[in-house]
């Protein structure tokens, strides 16, 4: 278990990315989390990879992409050449898990995967040995600043059970804030990702180092 904190830049002030970036770099993390919208898996839109690339631009640290996209494997290339170490897509919007999670990988990322509140972690089970990155979604995708689904913590306790024989990462992500961080690093996930307990704050370095 690593207990790391992935900052969700949906939260950021997109005026100023520059400077949010940064004052997360300096305040130790090593990895963003950037959500990708298709207004068609999710009902809303939010950016491609001319962003992801303007990102990786201004900074050194992992990008974990995570596409809540139909047919994710229409733009795995482009995602890939503009800078994502990891390319997570859901197992609800795949039409091959098995091909897209291989493909991730003979491109030159990490293949994760992403799994709804309502899908249950065990779907997974045929196809551990190629995934790096799991991602239990805490609340439906979609939006930033929802409340954490508190039956989710199942999946966790589940993704933590069947790790003893593989080595991916687990994050949990959707409502991780100051009050419910603790139960979520208790199950014994490595990521947390937070968008807007972190950029919310008055104070980002403050608010990490709380978190
Ligand atoms: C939700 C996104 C999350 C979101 C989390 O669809 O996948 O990454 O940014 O935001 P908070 O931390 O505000 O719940
Ligand atoms: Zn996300």
């Amino acid at each position: 278990m690593k207990r790391i904190i992935s900052p969700s830049l949906l939260a950021a002030d997109f005026t100023r990315l520059d400077e949010q970036i940064h004052s997360v770099e300096e305040a130790g993390a090593s990895r963003l989390h950037l959500d990708v919208m298709d207004g068609n898996f999710v009902p809303n839109i939010t950016f491609g990879p001319l962003i992801v690339e303007a990102i990786n631009r201004l900074t050194d640290l992992r990008l974990d992409t995570h596409l809540m996209i139909e047919k994710p494997h229409r733009y795995f290339e482009p995602f890939v050449q503009a800078g994502a170490d990891t390319l997570i897509i859901h197992v609800e919007a795949s039409e091959n898990l098995d091909h897209d999670l291989s493909t991730i990988r003979t491109l030159g990322a990490s293949p994760g995967v992403a799994l709804n509140p309502d899908t249950d972690f065990n779907i997974l089970l045929p196809h551990l040995n190629l995934i790096d990155y799991i991602l239990i979604m805490s609340v439906f995708p979609g939006f930033g600043a929802q409340s954490f689904i508190e039956n989710t913590l199942e999946n966790m306790h589940k993704a933590v059970a069947a790790r003893k024989d593989h080595a991916y990462l687990i994050a949990v992500d959707g409502g991780v804030n100051t009050q419910t961080i603790d139960r979520v690093f208790s199950t014994g996930i490595d990521i947390a990702v937070v968008g807007s307990n972190l950029f919310g704050a008055p104070d980002i370095l403050l608010r990490y180092r709380e978190l």
